[in-house]
């Protein structure tokens, strides 16, 4: 097996005075090249970490493009953060500070470690450190959220003596697990990889006026970690998605939409091409006949006529060929028949 190259991003966290150690460790599942970011050295030396990793360590963004751009063909000026990010079988930020978390929620790339996360495409472990008061700080549990909501895999921090002395949590994950969460990400099977994927995820919302709508309870949450999943195992994915609070996850192609009849309309256009279509929106079963242009007053009484809607599932199946379609029933009684019934 060739090795995987881990790509570690070392932070201004008191706790990169475990880089070194941690280096070591990673060295047994891996090639390791560390990334510093100038506020972690003060922690610890470049040097040492050349020393351990037996790589380069790369502290700047223009360090090697300012060596070799004269040496090389106009044009073809190395640009590192590119062949770092190709090489990448795996970007470990550890330890990671709540700057850089900050950073990399809001897409800023003022270095090298920064820009190389916008860059790549491989899988992105971090693992946090940092005083107590500061991980509970509202903006940086938003922060986390966000992230992991984008896809970005998190191991701790733990709760345990901080470097203030105060116990608490914000402590760096124990180094022996943040190995094994990144040998598990190393060896996760890329068994999806060329198969396009198909997912819709979350309500329909049927308008019946210019301002309301009947719809249902989906959050949308299951069909986005399918889409999180797939895109983990190497699938190319499309969501098409009725209205939901959630971020997509970075990587997929997402396409928004509102009613039932525009899902229809864009399962359609994007079937053809795919593997697997997994139908796990929650479409609206009925919309409003009669859509008004004008708000209703609420002066009296009135009937609303609903007329069906579109069983989107039902009439792609029938076009099924060789795809794999997944449907979901959620049922209030006899489960298993209503949902054999739908099978
Ligand atoms: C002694 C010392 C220890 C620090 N420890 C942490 C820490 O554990 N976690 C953290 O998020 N910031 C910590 N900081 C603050 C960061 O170093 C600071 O936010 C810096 O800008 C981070 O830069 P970077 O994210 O580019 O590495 C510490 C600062 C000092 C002076």
């Amino acid at each position: 097996m060739p090795k995987k190259t881990i790509i570690l991003g070392v932070t201004g966290s008191i706790a990169a005075i475990k880089a070194e150690n941690l280096v070591k460790r990673l060295k047994g599942i891996g090639r390791v090249i560390v990334v510093m970011t100038e506020a972690a050295r003060e922690f610890v030396s470049p040097e040492r970490l050349v020393k351990v990793s037996g790589n380069r360590v790369v502290t700047g963004l223009f360090e090697r493009y300012r060596k070799e751009k004269t040496c090389l063909p106009a044009g073809r000026e190395t640009v590192e953060h590119i062949s770092l990010a190709e090489e990448a079988n795996l970007l470990l930020i550890a330890p990671a500070t709540a700057n850089i978390m900050a950073k990399l929620v809001n897409g800023i790339a003022d270095d090298m470690l920064s820009t190389l996360v916008l860059a790549t495409q491989a899988p992105i472990l971090i693992a946090p450190a940092m005083n107590t008061d500061m991980w509970e700080n509202a903006i940086i549990q938003e922060n986390v959220t966000k992230l992991k909501a984008r896809g970005y895999g998190f191991v701790g921090p733990v709760y345990g003596r901080l470097a203030s002395g105060r116990m608490g949590k914000g402590r760096l994950a124990p180094l022996g697990r943040i190995v094994k969460e990144s040998e598990k990400i190393l060896k996760e099977k890329k068994e999806l990889i060329k198969k396009r994927i198909l997912i819709t995820a979350g309500p329909t919302q049927e308008p019946l006026d210019p301002v309301r709508f009947i719809s249902n309870r989906s959050t949308g949450r299951m069909g986005y970690a399918l889409v999180q999943a797939a895109l983990s195992r190497g699938a190319e994915v499309t969501l098409i998605s009725g209205p939901t609070q959630l971020l997509p996850p970075s990587g997929a192609e997402v396409i928004n939409v509102q009613t039932a009849k525009e899902m229809r309309r864009e399962v359609l256009r994007n079937f053809k091409k795919a593997d697997v279509f997994i139908s796990c929106a929650a479409v609206a079963d009925y919309r409003p006949k009669k859509r008004e242009k004008k708000k209703i007053k609420g002066e009296r009484n009135f009937t609303l006529e609903l007329e069906r809607n579109p069983d989107i599932l039902k009439e792609v199946s029938k076009k099924k060929g060789k795809r794999i379609l997944v449907g979901f029933a959620l049922e209030t009684e006899n489960l298993i028949k209503n949902a054999k019934a739908k099978l």
